[in-house]
């Protein structure tokens, strides 16, 4: 069911929206445009979804609903898709650029906010904080054990070697916090870019080489798996793996079995393969494991600056101007009453 949260007003472009968002955003939206928000939480299933966007000239989405060649070929009045993310593996990008739908998404506004999470999460694995924090709530820190030489040992963060598969924003926001803790920072990306204070390595020297690694790199078919079994075994085996970026790039059946093998100390991880996590999946029965549910951005001020940007993309799309943050820039701007290629 369709929430309307605004008065129709069907001479103004239709926007459909797949969840509320925090901050004024929508607010502005509903000024401008006829706009649905999908009300309830969890979002839209994906039939639903095309049937919010069937009708509509904007589509503001998030990163769990899948915007495939199906969808853009039923929605033939989509004139601008805005994700309120910065990850675009959801949507079919091409298909978007084919048919010249600019595609919007939310870069740059997250970037310190995920690089905090990767952070928290590489802080809390190696020093076992969720672990102890389990030792006592249930009722492990008795008197016989009020204070022990060899409780809960876990390696120190401090003067380690981060290996940052990823130089992007978030890549380097991870890698200025490292350098506060006086670690040593090896980084690998596809562009070969050069970062100050981050020592370029092949991908293969990274993982041999760091005492934690993170990722921080987008899904795309060339990423996809690329820290597989074999990649894993090189990483040494008192080292921690940290993911806030996509699970689809590491392989999670085989991480899961490096880690219960004792062939890596530990990992924090945020984002998995299939989302929510299965309750059936090994990972849940490690203690060695810091899990949290795709919170990278999670941040009061940050949601709220991608909900702006998210909105702001919707509204220049169907003004026909440029987004302030397109995916795919080769597509100019389409005016409302432009023909498109269907
Ligand atoms: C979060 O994962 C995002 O892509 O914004």
């Amino acid at each position: 069911m369709v929430k309307q949260i605004r008065s129709r007003a069907p001479h103004r472009p239709r926007v459909f929206v797949t969840r509320a968002l925090p901050g004024t955003g929508l607010e502005r939206l509903a000024a401008r445009t006829h706009l649905e928000v999908w009300p309830a939480p969890g979002g839209p299933s994906y039939a639903e979804l095309v049937r919010g966007a069937r009708d509509a000239d904007a589509l503001l989405c998030m990163l769990t609903d899948r915007v495939d060649a199906a969808l853009l070929g039923a929605c033939t009045r989509l004139r601008v898709v805005s994700s309120c993310s910065v990850g675009l593996d959801h949507v079919d990008l091409a298909e978007a650029t084919r048919r010249g739908i600019p595609v919007g998404h939310t870069p740059g506004v997250l970037a310190e906010t995920t690089a905090d999470l990767a952070f928290a999460l590489l802080l809390a694995t190696a020093r076992r904080v969720a672990e102890a924090d389990r030792f006592v709530r249930s009722g492990g820190w008795t008197p016989e054990r009020r204070w022990e030489p060899e409780l809960l040992l876990g390696r120190d963060v401090h003067g380690a070697v981060l290996g940052s598969v990823g130089l992007g924003q978030i890549g380097r926001a991870m890698a200025r916090r490292a350098a506060g803790f006086g670690m040593r920072v090896l980084g690998w990306s596809r562009s070969r870019r050069r970062v100050a204070g981050v020592e370029r390595v092949a991908l293969e020297d990274l993982l041999a080489g760091s005492d934690a690694v993170t990722i921080h790199l987008a899904l795309t078919p060339e990423t996809r798996g690329l820290l597989d079994a074999r990649a894993l075994a090189r990483m040494k085996p008192e080292a921690f793996l940290i993911n806030t970026a996509r699970g689809g790039i590491v392989d999670e059946a085989a991480l899961a079995e490096a880690l219960a093998a004792g062939r890596l100390a530990g990992a924090g991880i945020d984002v998995f393969e299939s989302e929510p996590l299965a309750p059936s999946s090994p990972l849940l029965a490690l203690e060695n494991v810091v899990l949290t549910p795709h919170i990278g951005s999670a941040s009061i001020a940050t949601r709220v600056r991608m909900a702006d940007l998210a909105v702001e993309n919707v509204l220049a799309g169907l003004a026909a101007r440029a987004l302030p943050h397109c995916a795919n820039p080769e597509v100019q701007p389409a005016s409302a009453t432009r023909s498109r290629r269907r």
